[in-house]
């Protein structure tokens, strides 16, 4: 067994357990108290003495590395409210990339998302905790099928998800994430777009767009199992619930639903509008997290789990922050013009606001 994509597990253990004092202790969990306090609801205190000395292991080791933690709204709620230093959707774990001051970078979150921090700050060392966290639309396609598509479609501007590999930013004119890609598409010159990986979101922005999409046909692996039927059950079997859903999942789904954003939009939301009782449509970790701050808002929590988020664990984030893997590398090829790509939806951003 790997601890990542690289270390045994057992190698890696060992020379923690060496390094560091990760028995579940009452001493940590007092430490690391005011943490456990924004989490109570969610994870039992019992569960708590266990992660408390990752926790203490990992803070310690930020300092010492000056290293900061950015962590996608999927990471579980240890992570999430244990170590992140932000915590965001793509947009913002972009963003705060970019401006990250420290020298190391800790992504939790998957392998597009470290390779974004690396673009946007080539000269930091960017970790991940295990290298295998993919993503089902970011495998989907490759440089050489967004050729064929702008083949097919002559003049047309290709925006990609940020959901993509760095060789297929690189192919494409700007990228664009949940939070803004209508307004991406829209500013696009040209009657038609050219829209990839995700065919399900590309269908749920033509539906409000002006432009005609040719769109690449890859899905999440974790949005496309919603069902309708599944939504109207939960309506049936909670009168009043709000339905929330992320815009990966299939129109179907989306037209059953009372409001569709990016995972921290879907956050705000909730966070704004208190429901009594709410149905977040995406990766589980989502509902967690949110439960953690909002009690008076029930959780009905059927969801999806996402295997690739799931292989971040607080155990090798530490195992990361020690050994300095794994280091994410980005083909000096595709840097210059990935950056372009996403530089060009960030100033879309600031040209707006
Ligand atoms: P967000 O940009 O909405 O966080 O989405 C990223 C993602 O991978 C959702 O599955
Ligand atoms: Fe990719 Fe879907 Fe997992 Fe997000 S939830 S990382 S889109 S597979």
């Amino acid at each position: 067994m790997l601890i990542n994509a690289t270390t045994p597990l057992a190698e890696a253990r060992a020379e923690m357990e060496r390094s560091y004092d990760l028995a579940p202790s009452p001493a940590a969990a007092r430490e690391t108290a005011g943490r456990y306090a924004r989490v109570s609801r969610v994870i039992p205190e019992v569960d708590w003495a266990g992660y408390a000395p990752y926790i203490r292991a990992i803070e310690a080791l930020k300092a010492e590395r000056d290293a900061v933690i950015l962590a996608h709204n999927y990471m579980t709620p240890e992570i999430f409210h244990g170590v992140a230093d932000v915590a965001g959707d793509s947009l913002q774990l972009a963003i705060e990339a970019a401006r990250a001051p420290n020298r190391v970078i800790v992504q939790c979150g998957v392998h597009f998302m470290a390779e974004t921090s690396k673009i946007l700050n080539p000269s930091k060392t960017v970790l991940i905790p295990d290298a295998r966290a993919g993503c089902s639309l970011a495998s989907s396609i490759t440089a050489a099928d967004v050729a064929r598509m702008r083949a097919q479609n002559p003049g047309a501007k290709v925006v990609s998800y940020v959901n993509t590999t760095a060789e297929v930013k690189a192919a494409s004119d700007i990228c664009f994430t949940s939070a803004n890609a209508l307004e991406v598409v829209e500013a696009m010159p040209g009657d038609t777009v050219i829209m990839t990986p995700d065919g399900f979101l590309a269908r749920n922005i033509a539906a409000q767009s002006t432009k005609r999409i040719v769109w690449w046909e890859g899905t999440c692996m974790v949005h496309e199992r919603f069902t309708p039927e599944e939504l109207r059950a939960y309506r049936e079997d909670n009168p009043g619930i709000v339905i929330i859903a992320h815009p990966e999942c299939p129109p179907e789904v989306i037209a059953e639903a009372d409001f569709s954003g990016s995972t921290s939009g879907m956050i705000g939301w909730v966070r704004e509008n208190k429901p009594e009782k709410v149905v977040m449509v995406t990766e589980c970790s989502m509902s967690d997290n949110v439960a953690a701050e909002l009690p008076e808002t029930e959780f009905i929590r059927p969801c999806n789990i996402c295997p690739h988020m799931k292989r971040i664990t607080l155990e090798n984030i530490l195992w990361s922050l020690h050994s300095m893997t794994e280091e994410v590398t980005v083909s000096e090829e595709y840097l210059e013009p990935a950056r372009a790509a996403i530089e060009a939806m960030m100033a879309l951003k600031e040209r707006k606001h």
